[in-house]
């Protein structure tokens, strides 16, 4: 049998912005999938989905699932025409919008794969296999997830560049509130796409700030620096409002974060429903954000970053 892990992850700058090339910055998180690949008598692949999960993700993300384990086992190498195998998925990670879980299932099973048929596959290899399984699910994604998936800990990340860690003085606390909505990633990057062509000069404004604002997230998160950090957050949420991939739900919660002390907070991930994120550094801070997410009727997970 082969076990493979695959982290979530939080977008903290510039989901959206980073499929064209703008930096962006993404932290893992400490909640994994983990993937187990058991040979069997036969030809094909079965799954067993047992990962928690918001109500109806599975459902809505079956057919694109089932897509992406194809093109991950095309990518390892693995022909199921003459070989059976049995992937199992289970770990800690909820099966959400915007927490990165579709990236950390492509690295886990890959990461099985790898150790179940000697493929002795390297790092790059496995977010290179991930990368081809998320296209299931995005069309044509950046791979800013796959990348944390794999690598894991706080990165600075350019679409074709290499990775760039960050290393920050110590992990701060975060809440991702999670609206419940199951979102359409690929649609959410194809309506950015079509808004962008029809109103370029608008679009080059904001995505020329948002690039700006990527390089003095980093600065203030290399001097530790937390007020500037939440503050640009919620400047980087007022601009994907702008090119509206967000949601009252999420606007919602984000708004709800700020009532309750976060030092700034926004949507993470594709958006139109998914998670949010706010920086709450120190327990306290957390517990109280948390809290008042939670009694509203919202799921709210306490991780960190860095
Ligand atoms: C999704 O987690 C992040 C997006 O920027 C898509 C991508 O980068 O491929 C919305």
């Amino acid at each position: 049998m082969g076990v493979g892990r695959g982290y979530g992850k939080v977008i903290l700058f510039n989901e959206h912005f980073v499929v064209y090339g703008v930096p962006s910055i993404v932290s893992a998180i400490d909640k994994a999938t983990i993937a187990r690949v058991e040979r069997a008598a036969g030809a094909g692949w079965t799954l067993d989905d047992r990962r928690p999960a918001t109500p109806g993700y599975k459902e809505e993300k079956l057919e694109q699932q089932r897509d992406s384990i194809d093109r991950v086992l095309r990518a390892a190498g693995v022909d199921v025409s003459k070989v059976s195998i049995r992937i199992t998925l289970e770990g800690d990670l909820v099966a959400a919008s915007g927490i990165g879980a579709s990236a950390a299932s492509c690295v886990a099973i890959a990461r099985a794969l790898s150790e179940e048929f000697n493929l002795h596959l390297t790092e790059e290899q496995i977010n290179q296999i991930a990368y081809e399984g998320e296209k299931a699910y995005h069309g044509n994604p950046s791979g800013v997830d796959n990348t944390a998936a794999t690598y894991g800990g706080l990165l600075w990340f350019v679409r074709g560049k290499p990775i760039e860690r960050i290393s920050i003085r110590r992990p701060v606390e975060i809440v991702m509130g999670n609206t419940g909505l199951v979102a359409n990633t690929e649609a959410a990057v194809a309506g950015v796409r079509e808004r962008r062509q029809r109103d370029p000069a608008r679009y080059e404004r904001i995505f020329r700030e948002a690039e700006e604002l990527a390089y003095i997230a980093r600065k203030a998160l290399l001097d530790y620096d937390l007020r500037a950090v939440g503050r640009l957050m919620d400047r980087n949420h007022e601009l994907l409002q702008a090119i509206e991939v967000s949601c009252k739900e999420l606007d919602f919660l984000v708004e709800l974060a700020r009532e309750n002390g976060a030092y700034g907070a926004k949507m993470t991930g594709g958006g139109l429903g998914g998670n949010m994120v706010a920086l709450t550094p120190g327990k306290d801070l957390q517990d109280k954000v948390a809290r008042a997410i939670k009694r509203e009727g919202f799921e709210a997970l306490m991780t960190r970053i860095g």
